[in-house]
């Protein structure tokens, strides 16, 4: 990989890291894409915008927090996915290509789980899952937690509700729009990572 290339693959990553850390960045609440499988087939696509909590350079993998419950869990676990940031200031797009796992137990959703604030984990108290449908407009929270902090002993309540998508990451597609001449390039996960350009 030439230089240039092995500066953008460096930059893509630093941009998704800061994402995960800067909730004012436009990369920490990228589209995750997914084929569905509750229609029964797989060619039904869908998508929806996550928080990007954590990513791991290194391992070249992205962690974001879901309840277990949701149909995307169902769609992704195992499966293709794809994820999807624009970052107008750098004028970037970046799309990610990558296998998803859901995981609820282990040392780290327990870590995730404790990092997270009680309103955010209040979330997790749904009495059913995100999708149900409702007679009226409605946070389908239970009522004892409506509008409240929970306390400790009842968030745990929750806890088997909290999962964590990570995403393994095995292609970066990196697109960067100018007067002067766009550029795109494409980088592979094999034994390290290998680039190249692309025709934009
Ligand atoms: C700014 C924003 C951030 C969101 N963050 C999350 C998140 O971190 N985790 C999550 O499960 N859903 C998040 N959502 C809601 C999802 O987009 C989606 O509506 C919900 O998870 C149900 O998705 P599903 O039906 O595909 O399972 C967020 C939505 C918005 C608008």
């Amino acid at each position: 990989m030439d230089a240039a290339l092995a500066d953008i693959l460096t930059g893509a990553w630093a941009t998704l890291t800061r994402g995960a850390a800067d909730r004012r960045s436009p990369v920490h609440t990228p589209v995750i894409a997914s084929i569905g499988t509750s229609t029964g087939s797989d060619a039904t696509p869908d998508a929806r915008v996550m928080v990007l909590r954590h990513v791991d350079p290194a391992a070249a993998t992205l962690r974001f927090h879901t309840d277990a419950r949701s149909p995307k869990c169902r769609d992704l676990d195992g499966r293709p996915v794809a994820v999807l940031a624009y970052h107008p200031g750098q004028a970037v797009q970046l799309r990610l290509h990558g296998r998803a796992r859901i995981v609820t137990q282990g040392p780290e959703a327990d870590a995730a789980w404790a990092a997270s604030t009680p309103f955010a984990r209040r979330c997790y108290l749904a009495e059913h899952p995100p999708g149900t449908p409702l007679p009226a407009p409605g946070s389908g929270l239970p009522a004892d937690v409506e509008g409240l902090k929970p306390s400790e002993a009842r968030l745990l309540q929750a806890r088997p509700h909290f999962a964590l998508l990570l995403v393994t990451i095995h292609h970066i597609d990196w697109l960067h729009l100018a007067q002067t001449g766009h550029r795109r390039a494409r980088f592979e996960a094999a034994d390290g990572w290998r680039g190249r350009w692309l025709v934009p």
